[in-house]
């Protein structure tokens, strides 16, 4: 038997050991978590618009953000955007269990890309969905497999009696690869959905961590795809502001739905807080701050990471690096030893619906500063070697 697992005595998720590289947290470094600014758009806040910060927040979010974040999704050229299609949640991940909660019921299918983010296996395995994971290519999933098995569900289970679909995706700046789908691939695969009646979840939360991100799958058929922001990357998780877009009758779905009737707009203060920051202009400079850091340190790593040794896709953007272990050493070999030489790596196995292949491991360069992570790299490379 396992032990249950010791409760958590401290505020936050995690605080960073002594004397280790830690590679494994997807966390913004918490260096340049922007509490000064934040606390001057609180002020601000509260000063100009009193008891409606701190009353239960519309259902949607308050319609200030919404407009916001309209705004900020056209000018990074998703094209015109009406505010009426937005809805705010609490983080991509609240958003998720948001929309499965109203969409899905279990034992609905959700397909996956393989690899993809672990914790949103967690939350497609809370709402008791089958997961199916995709076969992929170099550009990602593979739309003919996503036609075949999608037929095949829609085959043994007719709608409208029939269980649901749906396929969630990370095609921009992707957890754990940090790699975009190709434009004509997002098209393929939202196309393929489309056909069969396959619901889009696109997990979009990358999207500010790197300039030129490409269009959302979403802006290419919103009726087919809902796709989940976050200002969890680029300005602070602890603030849980995410949002939603999607076609108007599920926006306004989702607006109904007992939790939001009941509570009113998720994390309705911080919402407004973040509306302040977007409308002053000042998240686009902490983003802007926050890409360019990223970009930094995504070089050093990448420069300094041996690819004979550990192959691994360049990273568009994100947090991360995936690196193929050396073949004959499985991914718990590697991790085990990159251990005992001080640097800390996330098992690849986790990131697998299916059977994991137990050939992978993720670094994150979104903590550490560009010198830890060209030492970290150096001590991975030699991991590496010592089992040549
Ligand atoms: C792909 C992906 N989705 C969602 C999240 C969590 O986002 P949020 O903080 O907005 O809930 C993460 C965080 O690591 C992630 O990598």
């Amino acid at each position: 038997m396992t032990a249950p697992p010791a409760p958590i005595e401290r505020d936050v998720q995690f605080v960073a050991g002594d004397g280790e590289i830690d590679l494994t947290w997807g966390h913004p470094d918490p260096a340049f978590l922007p509490a000064d600014v934040v606390a001057e758009a609180t002020a601000t806040v509260l000063a100009e618009h009193g008891w409606e910060t701190l009353s239960y927040g519309a259902p949607a979010g308050p319609w200030t953000l919404r407009n916001a974040v309209a705004e900020h999704l056209r000018r990074g050229g998703e094209g015109p955007v009406d505010p009426h299609d937005v809805l705010i949640t609490a983080g991509a991940s609240g958003g998720l269990d948001l929309v499965l909660s109203l969409l899905a019921r279990p034992r609905d299918v959700v397909f996956v890309e393989q690899p993809t983010y672990f914790l949103a296996l967690r939350i497609l395995a809370d709402h008791d969905l089958e997961v199916v994971a995709l076969a992929s290519d170099e550009h990602g999933s593979v739309p003919d497999d996503l036609d075949r098995r999608a037929a095949a569900l829609g085959r043994s289970d007719p709608a409208p009696t029939g269980r649901r679909m749906f396929f969630y995706c990370i095609p921009t700046f992707a957890n754990p690869t940090g790699r975009s789908l190709p434009a004509q691939r997002r098209v393929d695969l939202v196309t393929t959905a489309r056909r069969h009646g396959v619901t889009v979840i696109e997990d979009d939360v990358y999207r500010d961590t790197a300039p030129a991100a490409p269009a959302s799958m979403w802006s290419i058929d919103p009726r087919t795809v809902i796709r989940l922001g976050s200002f969890s990357k680029s300005l602070a998780p602890g603030m849980r502001v995410g949002f939603l877009t999607a076609e108007r009758t599920t926006i306004e779905r989702i607006e109904r739905c007992g939790v939001l009737d009941s509570g009113g707009g998720a994390s309705h203060f911080a919402a407004m807080v973040v509306a302040r920051l977007l409308v002053s202009g000042a998240f686009t400079t902490i983003a802007a701050g926050a890409a360019s850091r990223l970009a930094e340190r995504r070089t050093a790593l990448v420069g300094a990471l041996d690819d004979a040794a550990l192959a691994f896709p360049v990273p568009d953007g994100g947090f991360f690096v995936w690196l193929r272990v050396p073949a004959g050493v499985t991914s718990g070999q590697f991790t085990a030893a990159a251990r005992r030489n001080g640097v800390l790596v996330a098992d690849g196995r986790p990131f697998f619906a299916g059977t994991p292949t137990g050939e992978h491991v993720r670094a994150s360069f979104s903590m550490l500063a560009p010198d830890q992570l060209t030492r970290g790299a150096a001590i991975l490379n030699e991991t590496a070697r010592s089992f040549g």
